[in-house]
């Protein structure tokens, strides 16, 4: 594959790729290795870029003074990943040029046309008003009933008072934290893991305590949050099955953790990150399987200590609907309504209609799930027998989601590295482990979200370009 870039690769580079930081796109500069031929490198990663700053701001010496809340914050690696391969793509001329996009945890089906229809149908009826910053009572009341059918509790057990509805999953996680959070307070967060578990931790002032996965398995390590566990913690974030490995919790690793909540005396909570939870290739015919510590929640010692998220991006392929949720006691409800209502104020009502046609328990959202599922498990399949043909690398079985997790450090180079050359010679895109957290080197994240065709045709340019770094 012809390339900009000296064909030595980066190994000299001194990057600060993907990191995220304002900085984030200042890749690889000042190396002689990876300097770019051309004065304009395509996909923008391996230069500072342009300022682009609007005429009218640019004329202010000012100085910003920004509160220190939003200093730790950095940006989410996929962003940066998804415009610098854009930039790629936008100056690529023939096929094989284009990037093949494994970067981004977004399914590439469509949401189910029943829910896009339901959607539409609430629009021309003209649900387009301010409605309840909870949610609508229709669909806070179906989402008691699906809670409770995904995780085998009892009816009643949910109530729509229990409910809180965002734009999204993530206002689940965020408003969950600034609900509870004081500066100083400890919590665990799984390292490698979702981003935003981190940044919302930070937001709040509190201390992230990162807890790493089991070798093999990717499962909480919960011997570690055991011991690391102090009068200063507050909160224990899990997700099962995890971004980015597409691990699982074990029902022994379940029985662990409801101990040291058990034992803690309702002075720690729980955050169950659910969204991946109806994505797994688990054999049992349980919704849930063993994806999700659901015992916990129905554990009464714990249960009011618990906060579930949980949302329609993934399972629904509904990532740009910006819809999701948050199942907690009723007074934390409160509190978190109080924060809706003074930031997103509430969450369009067709989109929630939206939401209570896919959530409702139905023979068309059966149906899509398994095809949804049956494609996700045929890519996992392709990525699983293609990893195994890759030099130096070992893929730790995702039994969950539809991310990989490569084990790439045999090849003894950053995972940033790897991910900056993939991407400029195999015009391939993935996002290295490091934007998970320091328990990510070494390893590279692949979403096989998309169609099966792009999917092997990027894991072909990866085997090769792996390789022909071992040749
Ligand atoms: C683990 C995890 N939680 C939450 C989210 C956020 O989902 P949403 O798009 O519904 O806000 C994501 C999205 O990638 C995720 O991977």
């Amino acid at each position: 594959m012809k390339s900009n870039y000296s064909p030595r690769g980066p190994l000299g580079c001194k990057v600060a790729f993907l990191s995220a930081s304002p900085q984030s796109f200042i890749a690889c500069t000042g190396a002689t290795s990876c300097r770019p031929r051309s004065r304009t490198p395509a996909h923008g990663l391996l230069q500072r870029p342009r300022r682009t700053t609007p005429l009218n701001m640019r004329s202010s010496t000012l100085p910003i003074s920004f509160a220190d809340r939003v200093l730790p914050l950095k940006n989410e690696g996929a962003y940066a990943m998804m415009k610098a391969a854009a930039r790629l793509d936008a100056s690529a001329t023939r096929e094989h040029e284009r990037v093949v996009h494994l970067e981004i945890g977004q399914p590439t089906i469509s949401p189910p046309p029943h829910v896009v229809r339901a959607l539409s149908e609430a629009l021309e009826r003209g649900e387009t008003k301010y409605v309840h910053p909870k949610g609508t009572l229709a669909l806070r009341e179906t989402i008691a009933r699906y809670v409770e059918r995904t995780h085998s509790l009892p009816a009643g057990s949910v109530l729509p008072e229990n409910v809180i509805v965002g734009p999204g999953a993530k206002p689940g996680l965020v408003l969950g934290c600034l609900a509870l959070l004081n500066p100083g307070d400890e919590v665990l967060i799984p390292d490698p893991g979702f981003p935003t578990y981190r940044a919302m931790v930070e937001l709040c002032g509190a201390i992230p305590v990162p807890y790493p996965l089991l070798p093999d398995t990717n499962a909480p390590d919960v011997a570690f949050i055991g011991k690391r566990i102090s009068n200063r913690t507050k909160l224990i974030v899990i997700n099962s099955p995890g971004n980015p490995t597409g691990g699982i919790f074990g029902s022994e690793d379940t029985q662990s953790l409801k101990r040291i909540l058990a034992g803690a005396a309702g002075r720690i909570w729980l955050m169950t990150d659910e969204i991946y939870s109806r994505l797994h290739y688990l054999s049992s015919t349980s919704n849930l399987a063993a994806a999700v510590p659901s015992s916990v929640f129905d554990d009464p010692e714990v249960r009011d200590r618990v906060i579930l998220v949980d949302g329609l991006s993934k399972t629904f392929a509904m990532t740009g609907f910006r819809v999701g949720y948050a199942v907690v006691p009723s007074s934390l409800a409160e509190r978190m309504e109080v924060l809706a209502v003074h930031s997103f104020g509430c969450v369009a009502p067709f989109v929630q209609h939206a939401a209570v046609t896919a959530l409702t328990d139905s023979v068309e959202n059966d149906a899509y799930l398994a095809q949804a599922m049956a494609l996700y498990r045929t890519n996992r399949d392709v990525v699983l027998a293609m990893a195994a043909d890759i030099p130096g690398c070992r893929l730790w079985r995702p039994d969950g989601a539809f991310y990989a997790w490569l084990d790439v450090s045999a090849h003894r180079q950053s995972a940033q590295l790897i991910v900056c050359e993939l991407l400029e010679r195999a015009r391939v895109a993935v996002l290295p482990g490091t934007d998970f957290g320091a328990g990510g080197e070494g390893f590279l994240r692949v979403s096989y979200a998309g169609d099966t065709a792009s999917v092997r045709e990027g894991m072909r340019r990866i085997q090769r370009f792996f390789a022909e770094k071992a040749g």
